[in-house]
């Protein structure tokens, strides 16, 4: 057998203590019902993880009308506070530590999710190579509308009062979703990004919203708190950059000021369309904590954090169906195969039933 120790070192990022190098990759589970509230059945799932190095909740609406998954969680009114602290309280009494990953739909968000409202993104362009999940079925995505740039301190201020609501909820901290083609994404990506005011056009004007993000979910937290997520090559969501390596070497340089807890790089496109290696340019830049993720095994993640090139990996799928997933990697045990049909279902089914291992 490999040698899989590196990934059982433990590792301070910031102020978060993990006690190994196996995170949780953030997973949208759609089991909160209409009203976006988290509940017992999910503080189940969460607890049953509680044995991840750090827990990366999955994306949470920030703020109402950016619902882009049906039955997605929120954390902006205070009886989805109330909801999420069963789950901090459940993860904090299995000895876990737990983070919120916080986020705007942007132009993923639809009008049947969201009371009719129009999505806002950056420039008015539509996703046009997939479907949103509504309660009549898989819908096309509709054409977003540009953001004045008058609206978007209201938003910059939804993301802090999201964090002050996680902090409310008893998180550990926050992850900042800046990945995947959501809001945040789509001002870094020039495919998104159209825009000619100070908010688009050179990279730094487009990182701009970002940055800004940042600060205000900072002041909340402190920056030993608040992670990062980036995805520079997915093209997940319609999502295109003409520079996606270069982007993500110049931000994990300029993002070294915000002395974040860490920094959360998905490695490759769902797709395979955009191709590149960031994650070499990223660890150059980043003087902080790097954790990595994106289709990796035991073994590679394992020589991944002993060569230094990250310093965690986040599983995502594997998580999801093995709740023991550390046990299971320590022991050398055969990993549960994920049911992709339960997913997105509600319910327990596929949810808090993958079994744990037993010799
Ligand atoms: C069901 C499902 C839900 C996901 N939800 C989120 C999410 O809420 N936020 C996010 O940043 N990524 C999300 N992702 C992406 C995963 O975090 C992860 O990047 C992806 O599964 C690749 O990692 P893996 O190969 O270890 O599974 C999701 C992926 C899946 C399969």
């Amino acid at each position: 057998m490999s040698d899989l120790s590196s990934l059982f070192q433990p590792l301070q990022a910031g102020a978060l203590q993990a006690a190994n190098r196996i995170w949780m990759a953030p997973l949208t589970r759609t089991r909160a019902g209409e009203e976006h509230l988290a509940n017992a059945l999910m503080a189940e799932h969460y607890a049953q993880r509680a044995s991840a190095g750090l827990l990366i909740a999955e994306a949470t609406m920030a703020m109402p009308g950016c619902s882009a998954f049906w039955r997605e969680p929120g954390v902006h009114s205070d009886a989805q506070v109330a909801g999420w602290r069963l789950v901090t309280d459940a993860v904090h009494a299995a000895g876990g530590r737990i983070v919120l990953q916080i986020w705007h739909g942007g132009r993923a968000c639809h009008p049947d999710l969201n009371d009719g409202r129009q999505p806002v993104a950056p420039s008015a362009l539509a996703i046009t190579n997939d479907t949103v999940h509504t309660p009549s079925g898989k819908v096309p995505y509709v054409t977003p509308r540009a953001l004045e740039e008058a609206e978007i301190p209201g938003i910059v201020e939804g993301f802090a009062h999201a964090a002050r609501q996680a902090m409310a909820a008893g998180f550990d901290g926050v992850e900042v979703h800046g990945a995947n083609g959501y809001l945040i994404d789509e001002f870094l990506r020039d495919g998104s990004n159209q825009r000619t005011d100070g908010y688009g056009g050179t990279r730094e004007k487009r990182a701009r919203f970002l940055f800004e993000v940042l600060e205000a979910v900072i002041a909340v937290w402190g920056s030993d708190r608040v992670g990062l997520r980036l995805s520079p090559l997915n093209s997940y969501n319609d999502m295109r950059d003409s520079d996606p390596v270069g982007l993500a070497g110049w931000l994990a340089g300029e993002l070294n000021r915000f002395r974040l807890a860490y920094l959360h790089l998905m490695r490759g496109d769902f797709y395979n369309q955009q191709k590149g290696d960031v994650l070499t340019p990223v660890r150059a830049a980043w003087q902080g904590v790097l954790v990595t993720n994106m289709g990796y095994s035991a073994e590679e993640a394992a020589a991944t954090v002993a060569s230094g090139q990250a310093d965690a990996v986040a599983f995502g799928v594997p998580f999801l169906a093995n709740p023991d997933l550390p046990a299971r990697i320590r022991a050398g045990a055969p990993l549960n195969a994920a049911d992709p049909a339960t997913f997105y279902s509600p319910g327990p089914a596929g949810y808090t039933d993958y079994p744990v291992w037993s010799q």
